[in-house]
């Protein structure tokens, strides 16, 4: 996706109405003609994007059944094809079943609601109505950096809705120190063939259970209005797409995560299994891991765990 069509979407979702094409020309300060085709191509794409007697507009589409006509015109190196579901157990359990029958690269499973949704750590996942519950399937060379990708793919995704997100080790995505998406990758090796379930979890128009209040939030509620759930799970397709395709260059996506972090130079508490340790987290490898600093000044390496950001 171009730059201006980035722009030209991202004033869109911001808008609550038509906008003239003159009015976002100047915005953008591009040319009313640029615009004009920028918005054209984001419509062929699948966006619902309408362009008519010289204004612009989203419509506020939120049904993500949409998606399975849509995704394929995305012009994306992967070849998205979305199964859309109104309630299952897990989408990992969907997706993961259709791998095993051979189901091909850039399948997406998407739920309006999922009975069983499930988290890292073997924790329940709350998926009730008006949240993006996805996964992809995908067939990468490597796992190691999948999970911190999936970060960045959804960081720049909410960033074209005006959402400043920043990234928790090991693969939250967070607005002012709240959660609003969750990501987990499962992987299967069996015999020749390597596959990972990358299930994203996004807070969107969906309730938040109170006893998460404090730690998680989601899109509605940080926005104060509504958010049309179609553009967005589209954006994260484009923004998976993108980050994936980066990922054969080393470090590229590994820097994009350093400086969307913000567990990176805190006073961390790693809860894991074999204990509690507390020191400076200082960087993430390759692989996903952390490596935090310890107060007696010998450096950890985390493959999971829970972190707390002390300070
Ligand atoms: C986390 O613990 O932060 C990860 C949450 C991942 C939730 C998503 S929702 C779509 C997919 N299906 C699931 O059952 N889990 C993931």
């Amino acid at each position: 996706m171009e730059e201006l069509e980035r722009l030209v979407l991202r004033e869109l979702l911001l808008s609550p109405g038509p906008v003239t094409c003159a009015e976002l020309a100047g915005r953008l300060g591009s040319p009313e003609a640029a615009v004009v085709e920028a918005a054209g191509r984001l419509a062929a794409r699948g966006y619902p994007v309408e362009v008519g007697g010289g204004a612009l507009r989203l419509v506020p589409v939120d049904d993500l059944g949409e998606a399975c006509a849509r995704a394929p015109r995305l012009g994306t190196r992967l070849r998205f094809s979305v199964l859309h579901l109104q309630r299952c157990g897990s989408t990992q359990d969907v997706a993961r079943a259709l791998a095993e029958r051979g189901a091909g690269e850039g399948l997406v499973v998407v739920a309006e609601e999922q009975e069983r949704g499930r988290g890292r750590l073997g924790r329940a996942w709350h998926s009730g109505r008006g949240g993006i519950w996805a996964t992809v399937l995908l067939r990468p060379p490597r796992l190691g950096p999948l999970s911190l990708a999936t970060g960045v793919a959804v960081a720049r995704a909410l960033e074209v809705l005006g959402v400043e997100a920043r990234l928790k080790w090991p693969n939250d995505v967070e607005v002012s120190g709240r959660k609003v998406c969750g990501i987990l990758v499962e992987a299967s090796a069996e015999g020749a063939s390597l596959y990972a379930l990358v299930g994203i979890g996004l807070n969107v128009n969906n309730e938040i259970p109170p006893e998460l209040g404090g730690r998680a939030v989601s899109l509605r509620e940080v926005l104060g209005r509504p958010v049309p759930r179609l553009p967005l799970l589209l954006q994260m397709l484009v923004e998976l797409d993108r980050v994936y395709a980066e990922l054969r260059e080393p470090g590229s996506v590994l820097s994009e995560w350093r400086a969307r972090s913000s567990t990176l130079g805190r006073v961390v508490r790693v809860e894991t299994p074999e204990g509690v340790f507390e020191g400076v987290a200082e960087d993430v490898t390759e692989e996903g891991a952390l490596l935090v600093r310890l107060a007696g000044g010998g450096l950890r390496v985390f493959h999971a765990g829970d972190v707390v950001h002390v300070r």
